[in-house]
């Protein structure tokens, strides 16, 4: 694998053997020494178009367990302020001797241009472009059901069977889109539930079912339920009425969370409208894998930055 850009691209044997490193990756975060040796001297740089917390530190964390260098650059402060192109930072990325590059953009597609460019001979990892994918995210979510599921019996495993249902702003969402063709390409059943509004205009060549009904889908038991963040900042247009109205149709309140099946698991890729999308009850839950998608995430991105910069990629 040279870069990440797309969860599209990924076969299922590559996401179960990115898992499984990550399994690796995992038991190092459990040692005294958080710290291997394997990427020293090798520099990876986060370019960051957009606001970003947990992403950008989750990266910067894990390159630095794997000894790399790092270097944050992001758009706020830097001469891209000044007006300076994506090619112009990207030819000053390589002339720094940039080995991987982990991008967030707010235009779709901004990754792939750098992958496809020739400005830069450096990895490309995509840490969400607009609204288009976040692969990172949907390995992480698709390693925290898996070790949900299957505890420490999880490697070599997939997802096959498992009914995941995502909840929300899917229109705007990134992160259904990578969750999308990650978990059906390990197997996994996806659902859709999202006022009309909230839903692409069509989604003919997606595998998932699409329903409108929170509460018919919760009775249905799925195995997973993925609450979306409400992404005010990418709304140019009232989507639903008020969010009292939101929360009481497709928010996961109390009394949904209470009806779910008590091996259900509710992820949220954060960051939280607590009491729009879901309750604080609901993410504070015993079934609530939010803490443990973030402490994922490290180890997920660790496996991917291995992967792209190890040597011993396919
Ligand atoms: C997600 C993103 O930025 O796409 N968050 C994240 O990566 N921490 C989801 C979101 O912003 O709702």
């Amino acid at each position: 694998m040279r870069h990440l850009l797309s969860t599209k691209d990924v076969t299922r044997d590559e996401a179960i053997a990115l898992l499984d490193i990550a399994e690796d990756m995992a038991d190092v975060a459990n040692r005294e020494v958080k710290k291997l040796p394997t990427l020293r001297g090798k520099t990876v740089v986060n370019l960051f178009f957009e606001d970003s917390t947990r992403t950008r530190v989750s990266f910067e964390v894990a390159a630095k367990r794997l000894s790399a260098d790092v270097i944050n650059f992001s758009a706020k402060g830097s001469s891209i302020s000044k007006g300076e192109s994506l090619k112009d930072t990207a030819q000053t990325l390589a002339a720094m001797g940039a080995d991987a590059v982990v991008i967030r953009h707010s235009a779709s597609g901004a990754p792939r241009v750098l992958a496809d460019s020739g400005w830069i001979d450096a990895g490309i990892v995509n840490a969400g472009d607009g609204t288009h994918e976040h692969p990172t995210q949907a390995l992480l979510d698709a390693f925290t059901i898996r070790r949900r599921l299957h505890g420490s019996g999880a490697r070599g495993k997939a997802l096959d069977g498992v009914t995941v249902t995502l909840v929300g702003d899917i229109l705007h969402s990134r992160v259904a889109r990578s969750n999308i063709w990650l978990l059906t390409t390990l197997g996994a059943a996806v659902s859709l539930v999202a006022p009309a509004t909230l839903l692409p205009v069509s989604t003919t060549g997606w595998p998932v079912s699409v329903s409108y009904d929170l509460d018919a889908a919760i009775d249905s038991g799925p195995d997973v339920v993925m609450m979306l963040r409400i992404q005010a900042e990418r709304m140019n247009a009232a989507f639903f009425p008020n969010a009292r109205e939101y929360s009481r149709q497709w928010g996961l309140d109390d009394e949904r969370v209470a009806r779910l099946p008590a091996a259900s698991i509710v992820m949220h890729p954060g960051p939280m409208n607590r009491g729009l999308e879901i309750s604080a009850n609901a993410a504070d839950s015993a079934q609530s894998t939010v803490l443990e998608q973030v402490a994922n995430g490290v180890s997920i991105r660790m496996a991917v930055l291995y992967q792209l910069l190890s040597g011993s990629a396919a």
